[in-house]
């Protein structure tokens, strides 16, 4: 408490400067060109041209990236420094696909802002020239190459190392063209949220099918993503449900381990396709669902439904 009072002039002195310049401050930054505005919101910086784009970010976990709960329970709160650079990263083209990005040390709740993907040192890096436009956009290649992800997601997180083996990578199938589809509503793509909170999306992730015979239930899943099923985020569960009349429901669920947690990682391998047994009473109708959670201790209420018999 006493330490409190004693440095209250100081904040008080720090309060009375944020609020003396704000406008004057506010329009210098405004008057630099839009590339130059890392340290500004993305929603400042170019959420007022691009409204759209700027919408579908907002919801998704790169805008999340400084602020979830988990990343800052993992990091305690980015005390652990080595955490930083990917979940507040300064324009990753400037250090290029091989390196990590460096640290943006300001503005970190705007998490992987639109500058970190599309920042260059005198425009915006896109898929073509608009030579006119006022962010001056200018056809960058390595935007475009699957790669463009690895930066962030490969030296922790092995992405890249599971999808070089996927038949998606083999057909050219870049990690933008699944997580980044196409929109109808304009000439562009989402910009997400494509990952573990959207039911219709993870919907793509497998194909499936269930036999009866006997006293067995085989549910057999393909993993159609471009890497390991579920897909890198470590909380994410994939869970198959049989319940049975008169009998407890009975589960098979397949993650990666926690740390500490003497369990495999047991996860589907790219393209792989495996078979689920369960025992069930002879002449029993199963019923079988799909759920997909993204967190552990989540109810089967609240999980994503990613398929069910009839
Ligand atoms: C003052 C308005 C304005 C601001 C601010 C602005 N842009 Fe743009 N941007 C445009 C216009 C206009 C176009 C051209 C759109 C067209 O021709 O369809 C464009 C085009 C683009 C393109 C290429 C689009 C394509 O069709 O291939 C990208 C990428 C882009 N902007 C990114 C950004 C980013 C990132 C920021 C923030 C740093 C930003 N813009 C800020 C107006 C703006
Ligand atoms: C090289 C870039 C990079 C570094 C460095 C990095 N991360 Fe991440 N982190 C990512 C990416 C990309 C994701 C999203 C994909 C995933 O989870 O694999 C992520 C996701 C996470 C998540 C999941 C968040 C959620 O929404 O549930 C946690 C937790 C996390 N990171 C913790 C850490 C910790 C702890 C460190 C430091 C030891 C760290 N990260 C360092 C890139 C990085
Ligand atoms: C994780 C990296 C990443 C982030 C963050 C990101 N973009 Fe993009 N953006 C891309 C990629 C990659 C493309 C090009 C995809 C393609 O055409 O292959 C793209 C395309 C675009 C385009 C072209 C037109 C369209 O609708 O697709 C615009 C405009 C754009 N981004 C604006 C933004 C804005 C504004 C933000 C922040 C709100 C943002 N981007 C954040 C990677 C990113
Ligand atoms: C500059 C760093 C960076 C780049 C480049 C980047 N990401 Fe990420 N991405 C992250 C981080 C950090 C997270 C984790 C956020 C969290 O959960 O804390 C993440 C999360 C994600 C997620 C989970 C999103 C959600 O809303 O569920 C997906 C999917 C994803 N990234 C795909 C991509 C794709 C595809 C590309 C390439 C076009 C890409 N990322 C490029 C840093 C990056
Ligand atoms: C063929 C389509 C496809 C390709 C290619 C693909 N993914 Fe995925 N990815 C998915 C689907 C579907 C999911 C959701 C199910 C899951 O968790 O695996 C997913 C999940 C993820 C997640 C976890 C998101 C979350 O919030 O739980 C991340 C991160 C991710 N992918 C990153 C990447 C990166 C990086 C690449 C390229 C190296 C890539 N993906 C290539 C389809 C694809």
């Amino acid at each position: 408490m006493r330490g409190k009072l004693a440095n209250a002039p100081a904040v008080i002195f720090m309060i009375a400067a944020a609020f003396a310049t704000p406008r004057r401050q506010e329009s210098r930054a405004a008057s630099r060109p839009p590339w130059l505005q890392i340290d500004r919101t993305s929603l400042e910086a170019c959420g007022a041209c691009h409204a759209d784009v700027y919408a579908e970010w907002s919801r998704s976990l790169h805008h999340f990236a400084w602020t979830n709960t988990n990343v800052r329970d993992a990091t305690a709160n980015f005390e652990m420094t080595p955490c930083r650079a990917c979940h507040s990263p300064l324009a990753m083209l400037e250090t290029g696909l091989e390196s990590r990005p460096a640290y943006r040390n300001y503005n970190q709740d705007d998490g992987v802002h639109c500058l970190s993907c599309h920042g260059l040192k005198d425009g915006v890096a896109a898929a073509r020239d608009v030579p006119a436009a006022p962010c001056r956009p200018r056809r960058e290649p390595l935007l475009l190459k699957a790669e463009s992800c690895y930066p962030c997601h490969e030296p922790t997180h092995s992405a890249f190392s599971e999808y070089y083996t996927s038949k998606a990578y083999a057909a050219g199938t870049r990690c933008a063209d699944c997580h980044m589809p196409e929109v109808a509503e304009r000439r562009g793509r989402s910009h997400g949220p494509n990952g573990g909170f959207n039911e219709a999306f993870i919907k793509k992730a497998v194909d499936w099918n269930c036999k009866i015979a006997d006293s067995a239930a085989t549910v057999t899943v393909t993993n159609k993503t471009g890497h390991k099923f579920p897909g890198e985020i470590p909380s994410r569960s994939f869970v198959i449900k049989c319940e049975t009349e008169g009998a407890p429901p009975q589960y098979q669920s397949i993650r990666k381990p926690n740390k500490g947690e003497s369990r495999e990682d047991d996860r589907l391998k790219p393209d792989e396709t495996r078979a689920f047994v369960f025992t069930i009473k002879s002449g029993a109708a199963p019923k079988i669902t799909l759920l997909f959670k993204p967190f552990p201790v989540m109810p089967d209420e609240a999980a994503s439904v990613i398929g069910q018999s009839k």
